[in-house]
């Protein structure tokens, strides 16, 4: 497209020279012979240059340039001034014009002063386009950054979780090391407390009373060695032998070890179960553990009766088991602690039927979550991989 100037002049002379000479060269000429008229053409045809006319009867050169300047900012503007008004053509200058022609001009002049400010019309538009294009580039990376802090955040949060559950772990651990070494020495010397005890029973016997004591103290070495073999349960795996277990099948077992217990409570079971076989790979006794404790918890919340729900169901992948009771639920505040070990609100509790059910489940690869809502009973939801260490709970 040839670049278009308009020309500005009342003399018809000046227009029909000019048009001629840059017409001659390329340019598509628009002419008009009064700034009012050449505002209009300005606004329709949009030329990028217009060659404007100092002295003119109605609306003078200057008011015209200014008046282009403001509502096009983007059309360039070159003055004619008269010969001799060098300090009018400063003025036009600071007023916004590109540049100025002396009149009577030169032909050659005149071309070329217009080429210079077509070429640096071109410069200034290209330098516009980069700026434009830095702009976008600036957003463009804003928006990567956002979504890089976005994938930092993420991943922090991610990182956080592991951490948690390091830290739970190293707290297993822990207890696994101090548990080992303490069942260790603390049964050998109860070992003998039991032996010497039964020795004074024996020298005792023609005296009730004191036999009567020594049994005491048997029984309480009993209770304390039970102590310690829960201990010892509790830290370590003992008997790890996979081998195929029917889950609907050792629920019924377990369920059927603590029915005298069920029903001097008078809880009611609710069982469900998904149609057809459930069989993962895992250690009976270990699995059997998880539920034992889980009813355990479950029952010790329903001592007055209520409903005991063991419900379970399964994909492709995993099984689930939901263990819920109707009993009074778990203080939100100690929903995060359930799961250590030691924790317990029992006065009799050891705190570890938990921390054994969450290592078992997390040797297999599986997770359980919690659910309790105050005076609505709990419910623990435990999934189990089909085979150990398979993936697919989430
Ligand atoms: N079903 C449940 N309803 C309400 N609270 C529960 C339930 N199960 C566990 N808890 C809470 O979690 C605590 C920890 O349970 P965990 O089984 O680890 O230990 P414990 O039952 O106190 O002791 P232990 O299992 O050695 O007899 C309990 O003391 C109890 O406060
Ligand atoms: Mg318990």
């Amino acid at each position: 497209m040839a670049d278009r100037i308009l020309v500005i002049d009342d003399e018809k002379i000046i227009l029909e020279l000019t048009s001629m000479i840059l017409r001659s060269r390329g340019f598509e000429v628009l002419t008009s012979r009064s700034a009012v008229e050449g505002l209009e053409l300005i606004a329709r045809e949009q030329p990028a240059v217009v060659l404007l006319d100092y002295m003119m009867p109605v609306m003078d050169g200057l008011t015209a340039l200014k008046q282009i300047r403001e509502r096009f900012p983007g059309t360039y503007v070159i003055m004619f001034t008269g010969k001799g008004s060098e300090e009018i053509a400063v003025e036009l200058m600071k007023a916004g014009a590109s540049d100025y022609i002396l009149k009577p001009f030169n032909n050659q002049d005149l071309v070329e002063r217009i080429a210079k400010v077509f070429k640096i019309r071109r410069i200034e538009l290209a330098n516009q386009e980069l700026r434009d294009e830095r702009e976008r580039l600036l957003g463009e990376i804003e928006g990567w950054n956002q979504e890089l802090e976005r994938r930092v955040a993420e991943k922090s949060l991610e990182l956080e979780r592991a951490q948690m559950e390091l830290l739970l772990s190293e707290k297993l651990s822990t207890l696994g090391h101090l548990s080992a070494g303490l069942a260790h020495e603390v049964r050998n010397p109860l070992n003998s407390i039991s032996l010497f005890a039964q020795v004074l029973k024996q020298s005792l016997s023609s005296d009730p009373e004191s036999c009567a004591h020594a049994d005491k103290i048997l029984t309480e070495v009993d209770r304390i060695d039970d102590l310690l073999i829960k201990l010892l349960d509790a830290s370590k795996r003992s008997r790890f032998s996979p081998q195929q277990v029917d889950l609907a099948q050792l629920l019924d077992r377990v369920l059927d070890e603590f029915a005298p217990q069920l029903a001097a409570q008078k809880v009611e079971v609710e069982r469900n179960y998904q149609a057809g076989v459930s069989v993962i790979q895992a250690d009976p006794a270990e699995i059997k553990q998880i539920f034992t404790n889980l009813l355990a918890n479950a029952l010790y919340e329903m001592p007055q009766g209520g409903r005991l729900g063991v419900r379970m169901n399964k994909d492709e992948r995993t099984v689930s088991v939901a263990v819920s009771d109707t009993g009074k639920g778990v203080p939100p505040e100690n929903l995060g602690k359930i799961f250590d070990p030691f924790f317990t609100t029992k006065t009799k509790g050891t705190g570890f039927g938990l921390s054994v059910v969450l290592r078992i489940v997390r040797n297999y690869g599986g997770k359980i979550t919690v659910e309790s809502r105050k005076g609505d009973g709990t419910a623990f939801n435990v999934c189990l991989p089909l085979e150990p260490g398979a993936d697919g709970c989430q």
